[in-house]
């Protein structure tokens, strides 16, 4: 295992599509994904796709988390979905604006809108699809994951760029940003 560098806002990679992974049950891909792991647990992130880490495949892995304020555990690996080539479609027209981050765009948050309800499709690392419905802030994180395999960065969807800023100015600032009431 090794921890790998992440690529930040800047770095062409992370505007590249991202190629079909042919074979999910490889090692190769298994070894991405322990890598990835280490990488993500390392930066404290929640989660991350592997253009992030210079590997133009769609692979995307993601912790569980129901909620921003829900405590993130790294033991826990039933929280952890590893999805090989993910499809997403909304389930409803309906958006929700709320705040994101993301490792490639370190210290840095942004409110952007989302579909509030997705399903989703993918492969795992033993080759078996599976099929399953998300929404709010769980839905919110695979839409952010899955750009990063479409080369796009959250900072391409703020629509008011007022919310979009560092992250301890945004986050002392939050009940004044948060006013227009835009959250979902
Ligand atoms: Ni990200």
């Amino acid at each position: 295992m090794a921890i790998l560098k992440i690529a930040k806002m800047g770095a062409p990679i992370l505007g590249e599509i991202a190629e079909e992974v042919l074979d999910p049950t490889s090692q190769e891909t298994a070894n991405v994904v322990s890598n990835m792991l280490e990488t993500l647990i390392d930066a404290g992130g929640l989660g991350l796709a592997a253009p992030q880490v210079y590997i133009s495949k769609r692979i995307i892995i993601l912790f569980r988390l129901s909620s921003r304020e829900e405590e993130l555990n790294y033991d826990d690996a039933t929280n952890l979905l590893i999805m090989i080539n993910p499809v997403i479609e909304p389930v409803s027209n309906k958006m929700g604006v709320d705040w994101e981050a993301c490792l490639s765009v370190p210290g840095m948050m942004g409110a952007v809108p989302r579909y509030k309800k997705i399903s989703y499709t993918w492969s795992d690392l033993q080759g078996k699809k599976h099929e399953d419905q998300a929404e709010g802030f769980f839905a919110r994180a695979i839409q952010h994951e899955n750009d990063h395999l479409e080369g796009l960065l959250y900072p391409q969807r703020i629509e008011d760029l007022q919310l979009f800023g560092f992250s301890d100015e945004v986050n002392r600032n939050l009940d004044l940003l948060n006013k227009g009431s835009f959250k979902e």
